[in-house]
C-alpha cells in the first residue's frame, strides 16, 4: 500500500513539464535604468542586428533588471567593457569585453538553472564607466501551469485515497485479528473451565457424553 502511495506521489511529480519562455529585449518586462538605444533593421545596420532574436538588441549604459518566476535564466547578451550578473543578489557571472573581442564573436549565453521554482530577480549591471551592455533576449524556464498542478493534484488525490483505503484495511485487518484473537481466548477458558471441571482433570474432546453432573 505505501509502495503504490509512493509509485503514485512519483507518477505526480512526473506530469510537472517545464517550458522556455523568451523575452525579447525590447519587452515592457524588462527594466531599463540608463538611457537605451533600440538596434532593429531600421536603427542599425543588418549587420548588427542579424542573427538577433526578432532582429533587435537593445543598447544601454545603465543596469538591466528582470523578474521571473520559475526554475532558471538564460541571458544573450553582448558587451563592451565590464558586468557583473547576478540572480537575487548572488554574482553568476563578471563578464569583461573589449570592443576587438566583441567583434570577434562575443559571449557565450549566461545561464543560471536548478533555481527553486518562485519569483526570482536577475539583474545585470555595468561595474565600469563607459560599458556598452547589448541585450538580444532572455529565455527563463517555468512549470507549465495548468498540466503540472492537474498532475500534482491527481497524484496527490490518488495517493491520498490509496493511502486512506490502505489505512482502513490495515484497521479492518487488526480488528478482525483481534476479534479472532478474542474469541479463541473465549473458547479457551471455556475448554479450560470444562477440563478443570471434569473429575479425571484430562483434557479430551469434549463430545457431550462425560459433563460433570
Ligand atoms: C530552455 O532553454 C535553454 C537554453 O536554450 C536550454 O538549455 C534548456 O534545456 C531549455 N529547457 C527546456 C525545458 O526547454
Ligand atoms: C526600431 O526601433 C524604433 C525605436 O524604438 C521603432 O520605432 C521601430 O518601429 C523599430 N523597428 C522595427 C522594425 O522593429
Ligand atoms: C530578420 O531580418 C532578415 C533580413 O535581414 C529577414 O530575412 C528575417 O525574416 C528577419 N527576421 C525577423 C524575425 O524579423
Ligand atoms: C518577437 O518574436 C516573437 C516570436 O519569436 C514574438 O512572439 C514577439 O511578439 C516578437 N516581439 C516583438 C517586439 O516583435
Ligand atoms: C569582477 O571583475 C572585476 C575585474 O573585471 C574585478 O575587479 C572584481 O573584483 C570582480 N568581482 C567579483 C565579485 O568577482
Amino acid at each position: 500500500m505505501q509502495r503504490s502511495f509512493i509509485v503514485l506521489l512519483c507518477l505526480g511529480f512526473a506530469y510537472a513539464t517545464l517550458q522556455n519562455y523568451t523575452v525579447d529585449d525590447s519587452s515592457p518586462d524588462i527594466q531599463y535604468s540608463g538611457k537605451t538605444f533600440p538596434c532593429n533593421i531600421t536603427t542599425c545596420p543588418p549587420e548588427a542586428t542579424n542573427g538577433a532574436s526578432n532582429n533587435s538588441t537593445t543598447l544601454t549604459t545603465g543596469s538591466i533588471t528582470f523578474s521571473f518566476t520559475g526554475t532558471a535564466i538564460y541571458a544573450s547578451l553582448d558587451l563592451i567593457g565590464t558586468c557583473s550578473i547576478t540572480v537575487d543578489g548572488d554574482q553568476i557571472a563578471n563578464l569583461s569585453q573589449t570592443s576587438t573581442e566583441a567583434l570577434a564573436g562575443g559571449l557565450p549565453d549566461i545561464s543560471k538553472s536548478d533555481l527553486a521554482n518562485g519569483p526570482h530577480t536577475l539583474v545585470i549591471d555595468p561595474t565600469t564607466v563607459l560599458t556598452i551592455i547589448g541585450l538580444d533576449h532572455l529565455i527563463y524556464t517555468a512549470i507549465l501551469p495548468g498540466k503540472s498542478h492537474v498532475g500534482a493534484i491527481v497524484g496527490g488525490v490518488i495517493g491520498g485515497l490509496v493511502l486512506t483505503f490502505g489505512v482502513l484495511f490495515v484497521a479492518l485487518l487488526a480488528r478482525r485479528r483481534k476479534l479472532i484473537m478474542r474469541r479463541n481466548q473465549r473458547k479457551n477458558a471455556v475448554l479450560r473451565g470444562i477440563t478443570s471441571a471434569r473429575p479425571d482433570n484430562k483434557a479430551a474432546v469434549d463430545d457431550g457424553t462425560n459433563l460433570p453432573t
